[in-house]
């Protein structure tokens, strides 16, 4: 269902930072792209910031813990928790597990280093990719890609924004030079694609052409497509839409005024989708279409069906 052509597959990438507004999706597609991939044989982690029984639920898995576990063929998960990733960190950077153990289990060393602005989800972050550096037994990738079900856009932009603060702020040594490792894995097209999703509303349109400058523009970070999620297709026409505009509202109470009033509305959301994909085309990134499912998205069996459009 893309609408672009030139598109790089989300195949070949080794991370995929899916990212949108709150409530727009981002947990749904994150499982329906996690499921095309690994039916595709692509080896997927997919991690995520919050404890959420819904992206267990939609993968049909056990839940995710903050180890990462093998949930079905090529499929593993994880969940991001910042104290357990920087724990993790610090042990690697340490290298001595006393050290960590000193380091962790003072509460008032652990305090000042919590305080550091930024490093909380500098860690989630951290070991997202890390995680996408691994290489199993035989010297090739422990996974293929590395699927982050990422926090809101506030929160995800602030998130995206700690690396450049790091490099900016931080003196030489180990941590700057991991995040600008990680920066530049993160800015490379060939490496990585951030995938914004939306919905086909006024309000999230426009929390998405935002969202997209930021990315592309103010921190280099490639857009890869934009999702447009819960997509409608469209069942009438212009001159039929014309026809209807008046009936928004039920004229009176009779069968007939209802079913008229529904349609009417469905034609109204159906021009202000056409509106917003007019506008979404102009951030020049693919567009992919998401169907909205009439049950809702809740079930394993309705990722299964979002999946066949995922990819
Ligand atoms: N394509 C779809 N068709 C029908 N319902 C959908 C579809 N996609 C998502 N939904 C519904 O929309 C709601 C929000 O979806 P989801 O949890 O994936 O959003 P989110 O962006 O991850 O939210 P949050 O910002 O809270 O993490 C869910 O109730 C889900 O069932
Ligand atoms: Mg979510």
């Amino acid at each position: 269902m893309s609408e672009s052509r030139g598109r790089r597959s989300l195949e070949s990438q080794r991370f995929v930072f899916v990212t949108g507004k709150g409530g727009a999706g981002k947990t749904t597609l994150t499982a329906a792209l996690a499921l095309a991939l690994a039916a595709r044989g692509k080896k997927v982690l997919v991690a995520t910031s919050r404890a959420q029984h819904r992206l267990a639920e939609l993968l049909g898995t056990p839940s995710f813990t903050t180890e990462i576990q093998p949930l079905r063929k090529n499929l593993w998960g994880v969940y991001l928790v910042p104290e357990v990733a920087l724990r993790e960190y610090g042990a690697l950077v340490l290298k001595s597990q006393r050290l960590v153990t000193l380091l962790f289990d003072n509460r008032y060393a652990e305090g000042l280093f919590h305080g550091a602005p930024g490093l909380r989800e500098w860690a989630l972050l951290g070991k997202a990719w890390f995680h996408t550096t691994e290489k199993a037994a035989d010297g090739a990738p422990r996974f293929d890609v590395v699927l982050f079900d990422a926090p809101a856009t506030g929160h995800g932009v602030d998130m995206l924004r700690v690396p450049k603060v790091i490099l900016s702020a931080a003196p030489p040594g180990r941590l700057r030079t991991d995040a600008e490792r990680a920066y530049s894995a993160f800015q490379d097209p060939s490496f990585s694609a951030f995938v914004v999703v939306t919905l086909p509303e006024e309000l999230p349109t426009n929390e998405t052409l935002e969202l997209v400058s930021v990315l592309d523009r103010e921190l280099g970070l490639p857009v890869a497509e934009i999702v447009l999620n819960s997509a409608l297709e469209p069942l009438f026409s212009d001159d039929e839409a014309r026809a209807l505009a008046s009936f928004g509202k039920p004229h009176g109470e009779s069968a007939v005024a209802q079913a008229l009033s529904i349609a009417a509305r469905r034609a109204l959301a159906e021009r202000v989708q056409a509106a917003c994909v007019e506008r979404l085309t102009q951030a020049g990134k693919p567009l992919r279409r998401i169907p909205r499912l009439a049950e809702g998205a809740a079930s394993h069996e309705a990722a299964l069906e979002l999946s066949r459009h995922a990819l």
